[in-house]
């Protein structure tokens, strides 16, 4: 039966039932018409299928699932295969647990690091974000399992996340917020779509028509249902007007009623319930029951393979890494043994099983381990000498290897931290230990990243991991002993000072809204152009062996594009992964450019003394920006310098290619400037050529102080230009130029 004529038979009042749930999880069955209940989860690092019934919310009691590196770490591994099978393993899990639709992955771009909900984000940059989201959707639904990906848009903070109206302008929001949601949207044709709860400039996302209808439906081309988050509606007849299909939970037919309520008062068109109810009803297509479990065992051993791909090497002085078997070493920090490995919140799984790392590091040692706490994660005991017992270990090692993070109440869904510090019981451990080690390794385990300050010099390398899901500690250990190779680079800078980050003047807001004051100069991109250093920068991490880039050469493929090659070889004396991180800068169009922005990357394995050509092509948008005048993505003519980073401050290899990008003819009025008018490419040289005649009493342009006369007046609107000197000025004229320019650009656009 076809959608439509499933809904011929339907009345009003079941078209309208089937725009919210029928309880926490679950869509409204209609039984005769063979349309079952979709089953909607939260993951998306794991299925949180909850237990019991569906009709009251329960974060804390689900059905056991496999707990994969939360999207933190899989940002990190700057490798969409990780993402994608990730997405595989979830989508098997999903199945077998009977869940239809897992709600992930979560795209939105970590604008700051104190957003309580960074560990559940892959990126402050919107390409890895995107291509890692599109990855991780095409292996989930592959299963046969919906995609939901969220939080659709601009929800980059959790304070006031309820209410709060980001007030953002278009080219940040087509630049920076969007490009993720719409490559999952465009490559990977999730199921559904969650809308955020925030406003986006005094417009609820969840009732925002040009975002959720003009750009997501009519531009990007989604056919999908746009499901709200939980609790996003405020408004259920603005929200379906502009686009929501489906309201979560449900809200004891509350919408429902209002819906058609309106229909019969002949205040909603029921064209908009007939379009929704139709997308609702083909959600079913996802269903693919299947109940003979999954396999745990294998899961695990996937989750443990994926996190090593995760963690960073942010430090490694002396080849502290990796450990030789035989080395004395101690193991400090409660996380060891309590391991912290994903975030709080609706996406919290309830593990299969977990490993801890002391046990996993005891288990790849050729010694004898001890351990010491150092710190209690719940305040108690004595903090000195909980740190006395654990330097007292650090002494007789030749490497103490410190578990610091932050707790699972430091962080989380709900609301942002405060501050970027370890706290300070955990910091006054790593100094101590410092100081009595002959080496120091610190292990981190954290959602959002921390600071490394007033401890970094002390130590002798630092392995950051993030959340690695529930085999991290296994992972870890293999990473410390060499049993992995590390290969995972930040997706997000680690800064010296918070207030370096380049939202700090306007984070979290107050009085209602947050105003992204710094545009698209987010992360990595702000931090160049203020040229503040990052403690260690986007794109950074290291390797047990070196690696060698040469050969770059980067060759036009028409007006707006580009294809790049460059050679990579493993100079080392073992097996690694390399990304070759490939960004573009421009001083071109008339806009303010970051120094550079990532726009492809790929990550390749190389064996020792392996060598390998990497080709990526450079499409229009890697060069592009959003034009608000043009309403559109505009390449300017110019020079376009393409650089190999090892990270976002550090070009190891860059070649600048030229293009003539797009023939712009600018929307030319009166109210347009003179300087608009004398630099517009059509009539402006006839414009200059013009004034002398118009006005014989001033320096022609032709001399230095007639261009300074021009420069002068340049930002006046014609019109006043016009009114306050230039009477003269024939208005035939005027009209002349309007009418050609306004005729070559009607020619351009078609
Ligand atoms: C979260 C979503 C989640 C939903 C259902 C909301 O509070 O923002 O990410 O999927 O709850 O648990």
């Amino acid at each position: 039966m076809t959608t439509e004529s499933f809904l011929d038979g339907l009345s009003l009042e079941q078209k309208a039932g089937l725009l919210s749930g029928q309880n926490f999880w679950t869509t409204k069955p209609v039984p005769d018409a063979g349309l079952p209940s979709v089953v909607l989860t939260d993951g998306p690092h794991g299925v949180r299928r909850q237990e019991g019934d569906f009709d009251t919310i329960g974060i804390f009691h689900n059905v056991p699932a496999t707990c994969f590196p939360p999207a933190v770490a899989v940002g990190s591994s700057w490798d969409p295969v990780v993402a994608e099978r990730i997405g595989t393993a979830v989508g098997e899990e999903a199945r077998a647990l009977g869940v239809h639709v897992v709600l992930g992955p979560g795209v939105n771009i970590k604008r700051t690091p104190l957003c309580g909900r960074n560990f559940e984000y892959y990126s402050e940059d919107p390409l890895l974000a995107g291509v890692l989201g599109a990855a991780h959707v095409r292996g989930q639904q592959a299963q046969g399992v919906g995609a939901s990906v969220k939080h659709f848009a601009a929800n980059n903070q959790e304070t006031e996340r309820m209410q709060v109206s980001v007030e953002v302008d278009d080219r940040t929001l087509r630049e920076i917020y969007l490009p993720a949601f719409e490559r999952v949207v465009t490559e990977s044709a999730p199921a559904t779509v969650m809308c955020a709860y925030n406003k986006i400039n005094g417009i609820y996302a969840s009732q925002h028509r040009w975002l959720l209808t003009e750009v997501l439906r009519d531009e990007w081309g989604f056919g999908g249902v746009v499901v709200s988050d939980w609790g996003a509606v405020d408004d259920r007849v603005a929200a379906l007007e502009a686009g929501l299909d489906l309201q979560m939970p449900a809200d004891r037919g509350a919408g429902d009623a209002r819906v058609v309520e309106a229909v019969r008062a002949g205040e909603l068109d029921e064209a908009f319930v007939d379009a929704s109810a139709g997308r609702v009803a083909a959600l079913g297509r996802f269903v693919t029951p299947r109940t003979d479990g999954f396999d745990a065992d294998r899961h695990h051993a996937l989750a443990r393979e994926l996190a090593t791909e995760c963690a960073v090497l942010l430090r490694n002085e002396v080849a502290t890494l990796p450990l030789a078997p035989g080395t004395r070493v101690a193991v400090v920090g409660e996380f060891a043994r309590s391991p912290r490995f994903q975030g709080g919140g609706s996406s919290n799984v309830n593990a299969t099983r977990v490993d801890a790392a002391l046990d996993a590091v005891r288990a790849l040692a050729d010694a004898h381990v001890p351990f010491a706490p150092g710190f209690s994660l719940d305040g108690s005991g004595d903090a000195a000498t909980l740190r006395d017992e654990a330097v007292g270990l650090a002494r007789s090692a030749e490497v103490t290897v410190v578990f610091a993070g932050l707790a699972e109440h430091d962080e989380s869904e709900g609301f942002d931290r405060e501050t970027l510090d370890l706290p300070d019981v955990q910091v006054e451990l790593i100094r101590a230990v410092a100081a009595a080690s002959p080496r120091t390794v610190v292990v981190l385990a954290n959602g959002g990243v921390v600071s490394l300050e007033g401890w970094h010099d002390d130590v002798d390398a630092i392995l950051e991991g993030f959340l690695l899901g529930q085999a991290g500690g296994a992972a870890v250990a293999d990473l410390l002993y060499g049993v992995a190779n590390p290969s995972g680079h930040l997706a997000e800078t680690i800064l010296r000072r918070l207030q370096d980050s380049p939202s700090h003047l306007n984070f979290p807001g107050e009085q209602g809204s947050v105003r992204y004051a710094e545009g698209v100069l987010v992360g990595y991109r702000g931090l160049g152009v203020l040229d503040v250093p990052a403690r260690y920068p986007f794109g950074h991490g290291l390797s047990y062996t070196t690696f060698e880039t040469r050969d770059l050469q980067v060759v036009g493929t028409g007006d707006d594009t580009a294809t790049m090659s460059v050679t990579v070889a493993n100079t080392g004396d073992r097996a690694g992964k390399h990304v070759v991180q490939v960004y573009v800068g421009t001083a071109a169009g008339p806009v303010r450019r970051p120094v550079r922005e990532l726009r492809a990357f790929t990550k390749v394995a190389l064996e020792p003394g392996e060598e390998r050509t990497v080709t990526l092509d450079l499409d229009r948008r890697a060069f592009a920006y959003w034009d608000v005048a043009e309403g559109g993505w505009v390449v300017a003519a110019g020079d376009y310098t393409v650089q190999i980073g090892a990270s976002a401050e550090d070009v190891v290899a860059e070649a600048t290619v030229t293009l003539t990008g797009d023939e712009i003819i600018p929307v030319l009025s009166l109210d347009s400037s003179v300087g608009a008018w004398v630099r517009h490419p059509v009539v402006g040289p006839e414009i200059i050529e013009s004034f002398p005649t118009w006005l014989p009493e001033l320096p022609p342009p032709s001399t230095e102080e007639g261009l300074g006369f021009l420069r002068m007046v340049g930002s006046m609107p014609m019109r006043r230009f016009v009114a306050d000197m230039g009477s003269a000025i024939p208005s035939g004229d005027l009209d002349r130029f309007l009418a050609a320019a306004a005729a070559a650009r009607s020619e351009r656009v078609g």
